[in-house]
């Protein structure tokens, strides 16, 4: 288990404004903690326009670009960075696929959701894209590198 330290990264999880409202924000922070991820931020807010564009930038040519961001700028959205390993490929198979008539039972989106437009939640498809996410939503003093003290495993 010697490098299970080096594997160990960060991904950016945004609950949307349909994951709010419908109120899976406890179940869906069951699913990562339970898997054995460690919660170093978390905030509520309603995100602005520009923020969005910003998020989604690599979408700007997509049609469905404007409804998504008008859709998520609803808000609220509770905006999370989780830590551990494989956390952006892993948190991608508890999220499942956009959408979410593909997604097996046991995803959030296989359990929860029905339309690809209303997709209760976003993970980073990408370590580089967890980056710039994390930094795009959140300062450095906003997320906590806590130690659990009772043992070296983080479940
Ligand atoms: S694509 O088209 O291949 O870029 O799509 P994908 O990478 O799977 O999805 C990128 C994000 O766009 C959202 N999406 C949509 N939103 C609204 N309407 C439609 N039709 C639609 N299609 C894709 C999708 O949920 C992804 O958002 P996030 O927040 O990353 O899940």
């Amino acid at each position: 288990f010697g490098n299970r330290k080096a594997l160990t990264i960060e991904n950016f999880i945004m609950i949307k404004p349909d994951g709010v409202q419908r109120g899976l924000c406890g179940v869906i922070i069951k699913r990562f903690e339970r898997k054995g991820y460690k919660l170093i931020g978390l905030k509520m807010l309603n995100p602005t326009e520009e923020i969005l564009k910003e998020h989604y930038k690599d979408l700007a040519d997509k049609p469905f670009f404007k409804k998504l961001v008008n859709y998520i700028s609803q808000g609220p959205v509770i905006a999370m960075v989780w830590e551990g390993v494989d956390i952006v490929k892993q948190g991608r198979r508890i999220i499942g696929e956009t959408n979410p008539l593909d997604s097996a039972v046991g995803t959030i989106r296989g359990d929860f959701g029905l339309e690809v437009g209303r997709n209760i939640i976003h993970g980073s498809d990408s370590v580089a894209s967890a980056n710039r996410e994390i930094n795009l939503w959140f300062k450095a003093d906003e997320l906590i590198q806590w130690k659990n003290h009772s043992t070296e495993w983080i479940y």
